[in-house]
């Protein structure tokens, strides 16, 4: 299989990377402000010259493209809702339309947050869209996008996304954060009143790989088994790395002011992918186990 992955240096991109070089895929990736470092063909390409994607294309010939990048800062999204339309918004349909044309398989990545977070219960992938802030509804322009564009195309929708970055090699985000402040016997203020199905990048990736092997087209929900406050996940870390769980304290979504409004509940069902793959999505320990060297 030839890879390309548009995004190489995010998160999930430099886990998508990584996991295509250890099946021995021939992998390539486009990178935007900073090139990785894996040692691979790579091209700077910006989401928002979207029409030259056919260039790329060229160069690199792929089967398959992943496209992994997005502008994906919540509260910058609010600040610039023109660029977010245009990079989260338009380009996805751009590039789903170059690569039906090209004939290239096209996977697409997107979020919890086009859901509004009043449920209860776990999102299904046909539960009704309403985003609360400009993020949530680029994203979702974006979906719709690449399923208005020609050929059949895989969108994954993914939640709070942490693991460790593939180029770096460090763990990144949020249970970075807990980790350093757990070590430096700090307190680490937490929410109780927001639920995620948190998605560790790694195990994202291969899912996304194992579902193109599979011919699976459409969308799924991609994240683990557990939804969490991050309260809840950051006691699982503590577990983990045997630190003091009184260090952790209580928050509510109240206390903190931001630009954009972030909604409560945003758990995913992940029951399609699961059947899909004919396994059981993770739970939160499983996955932090599985990079306890890097969590430690
Ligand atoms: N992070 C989460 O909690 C979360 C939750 C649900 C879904 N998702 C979705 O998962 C996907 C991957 O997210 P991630 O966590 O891996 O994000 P990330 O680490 O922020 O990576 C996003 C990548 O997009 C690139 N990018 C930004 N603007 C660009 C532009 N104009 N042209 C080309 N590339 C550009 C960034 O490059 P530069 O840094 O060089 O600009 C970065 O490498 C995204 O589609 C995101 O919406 C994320």
């Amino acid at each position: 299989m030839r890879l390309l992955v548009v995004g190489a240096n995010g998160l999930l991109g430099s886990n998508v990377v990584y996991t295509g070089i250890q099946r021995d895929w021939t992998v390539a990736g486009t990178y935007h402000s900073t090139r990785p470092e894996f040692e691979i063909p790579q091209t700077q390409f910006d989401l928002t010259d979207s029409e030259t994607f056919d260039e790329v294309l060229e160069t690199h010939d792929p089967d398959l493209v992943v496209n992994c990048a997005a502008m994906t800062d919540v509260d910058g999204c609010e600040k610039n809702p023109d660029r977010a339309d245009v990079i989260n918004g338009d380009a996805p349909g751009a590039l789903a339309s170059q690569c039906a044309a090209n004939d290239v398989e096209f996977v697409h990545v997107s979020t919890d947050y086009i859901f509004d977070g009043t449920a209860r219960d776990p999102y299904c992938e046909g539960d009704m869209p309403n985003p609360v802030q400009v993020y949530g509804d680029s994203k979702l322009a974006g979906e719709r996008a690449v399923q208005e564009a020609d050929g059949d195309h895989l969108i994954a929708r993914l939640s709070f996304v942490w693991g460790v970055h593939r180029s770096s090699g460090e763990l990144n985000g949020f249970p970075a954060w807990v980790r350093d402040r757990l070590a430096s016997s700090d307190t680490v203020p937490l929410f109780t009143d927001q639920w995620v199905t948190p998605t560790r990048a790694g195990q994202a990736a291969a899912t996304l790989l194992d579902l193109v092997d599979s011919d699976a087209t459409g969308l799924y929900h991609v994240a683990c088994r557990s939804c969490v406050t991050p309260h809840e996940f950051g006691e699982v870390l503590a577990g983990q790395l045997e630190s003091d769980a009184s260090l952790l304290k209580e928050r509510s979504t109240d206390d903190v002011n931001r630009d954009a409004t972030r909604p409560t509940y945003t758990c995913l069902d992940v029951s399609t992918v699961e059947s899909r793959l004919g396994r059981p999505q993770p739970t939160l320990e499983a996955d932090v186990r599985e990079i306890r060297d890097a969590v430690r």
